[in-house]
């Protein structure tokens, strides 16, 4: 029970990289729009302005980083995961953070598809999938890693359940900071 409990909570943490690349995309975000400001064949942005080159490869350096810092203490301590070499908490924690921005476009090109403009409210469009495409990085790059830590799929479903209250938190932080129009 103690050890479910404690690979439980490894999950969460070890899963920071991708929560971390978000806000950090808000930090370095505004510059150089990744669909060049054009339109798709339905006549409608591609992604919006929200979606910034500065934004996706600055989010995914600052949850990379922070994410490897994490990933790293707890290996040392070994809390949830051991005797992992650095290059591979390193891996790790760029496929989380790269497809957590990842998922995060592709949540925007729906949005756009179905007429929801930048910044309007798209709930679990915002959300989910960061979560999932972050999940099918880390299972595609490093899959040994993926299935001790998420084998299970508890932190996985808890990931998705939480996540919304998250998001909804950082962002009124984000909104109250001025780094963003709403606060959502
Ligand atoms: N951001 C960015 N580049 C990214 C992701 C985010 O520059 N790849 C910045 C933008 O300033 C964006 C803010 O982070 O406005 C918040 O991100 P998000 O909520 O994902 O974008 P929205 O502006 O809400 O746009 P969308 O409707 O497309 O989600
Ligand atoms: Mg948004």
């Amino acid at each position: 029970m103690q050890t479910l409990i404690f690979s439980i909570i490894g999950g969460l943490f070890a899963f920071v990289p991708a929560l971390v690349a978000n806000p950090g995309a808000v930090v370095a975000g505004g510059y150089g729009k990744i669909d060049f400001g054009k339109n798709f064949v339905d006549g409608k942005r591609i992604l919006g302005d929200g979606k910034t080159i500065s934004g996706y490869v600055g989010g995914i350096l600052i949850g990379t980083v922070i994410g490897f810092i994490i990933l790293e203490i707890m290996n040392y301590l070994n809390f949830a995961i051991k005797g992992y070499v650095p290059v591979t908490l390193l891996l790790v924690s760029l496929f989380l953070a790269w497809g957590s921005l990842t998922g995060d476009m592709i949540g925007s090109f729906i949005k756009r598809r179905i007429n929801m403009k930048r910044g309007q409210r798209g709930n679990l469009l915002d959300m989910w999938p960061f979560v999932i495409f972050a999940f099918l990085f880390l299972w595609i790059a490093e899959p040994h890693f993926f299935f001790a830590l998420y084998g299970n799929f508890i932190d996985i479903v808890i990931i998705l359940v939480i996540t919304p209250f998250l998001h909804r938190g950082v962002n009124i932080l984000a909104y109250k900071m001025h780094r963003k129009d709403v606060p959502w």
